[in-house]
């Protein structure tokens, strides 16, 4: 599998074979460095990492995974430079093309890192925009592939705002890699029908499902509910209006039981509000395979860096 020089923007530019390429690579690189193994596939690259938004997870990942493999990677936060405010977004990413190797953008639009990638000339890794979050869901099907020794097939509910960045790359990742995959989300927190019929012909490909409805009911038989917070970033201004709509799509042990199964597991792209998306108490009692996902966020934006960037 050769994706050298390709950017991560969203999985929609990747096939089933190529996501699962970089899962499986990821899980390589997580048990070699439990071994203590590191490697030197970016040594002598260097990274930017823009970000507008703040963040812990996607951060450290890039940085982590970037120093792991030999590169050195470089902060670029909002207030360190003019991006698209005192000067253009083609002009940075001309200018970053020339230094860096490869670039992490998160932010607001999804407009800003498809831009960077033409404009760049390098690979360009799409950490978070309002639109998608590709990274995570590698994270995410790592995490159950660990879980369940595999993707297609299993039935994944996301509950919650069902059109936010975790909603809509959830949907394109499991159509993609054959799962069931439910949107469970009040009518007008529905995703755009464009990409929902965009998934549904992944999904016929792959021969897995996409149900966006809003009935509690649709839980059951689910192997991981996935939650994610009801106010992204930049939305916080909406928390009065999501609490009144969301609130009776709380992850709660009612929910949970809503499953019929034993096996069920929880999973969040973290952060998380707890008493709002997820109790405390579920919280707790899927704590371990939580920061699993967390941890493999690492994991897999190393692989995705290794991949598009690395020397072997
Ligand atoms: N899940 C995630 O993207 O976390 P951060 O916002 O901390 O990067
Ligand atoms: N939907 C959340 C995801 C955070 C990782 C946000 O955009 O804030």
């Amino acid at each position: 599998m050769n994706l050298k020089g390709r950017s991560f923007l969203t999985l929609k530019d990747f096939t089933p074979e190529e996501i699962m390429y970089m899962v499986d690579l990821a899980a390589d690189l997580k048990a070699k460095k439990k071994q203590g193994i590191t490697g030197n596939s970016l040594k002598g690259k260097n990274i930017a990492l823009i970000f507008e938004k703040p963040s812990t997870r996607t951060r450290c990942s890039f940085t982590i995974g970037c120093i792991d493999e030999g590169g050195h990677a470089e902060y670029l936060g909002r207030e360190d430079i003019q991006l698209g405010h005192k000067e253009s977004v083609e002009d940075t990413a001309r200018v970053l093309g020339r230094m860096f190797d490869g670039i992490e953008f998160r932010g607001f639009s999804q407009d800003t890192v498809e831009k960077l990638a033409k404009y760049s000339g390098v690979p360009v890794w799409n950490g978070l925009t309002d639109e998608y979050h590709p990274t995570q869901i590698l994270a995410d099907f790592l995490t159950l592939k660990e879980q369940f020794g595999k993707l297609a097939g299993l039935k994944l509910v996301f509950v919650g705002d069902g059109r936010n960045n975790m909603a809509n790359s959830l949907m394109i990742g499991a159509a993609k890699m054959g799962l069931d995959f439910v949107i469970l989300a009040p009518k007008s927190l529905w995703p755009t029908a464009g990409l929902v019929d965009t998934c549904k012909e992944y999904a016929q490909e792959s021969g897995g499902g996409i149900t966006i409805t809003d009935d509690l009911a649709a839980v059951a038989g689910a192997d991981a509910i996935y939650t994610d917070v009801w106010c992204s970033m930049g939305e916080e201004d909406k928390a009065a209006e999501r609490i009144a709509l969301l609130s009776p799509y709380q992850v709660n042990a009612e929910l949970m039981a809503k499953t019929g199964k034993e096996g069920t597991i929880f999973l969040h792209c973290l952060p998380a509000v707890k008493g709002k998306e997820v109790t405390e108490e579920i919280f707790e009692k899927y704590a371990d395979v939580v920061f699993d996902e967390a941890e493999n966020r690492m994991h897999t934006i190393k692989a995705v860096m290794v991949a598009t960037l690395g020397n072997q």
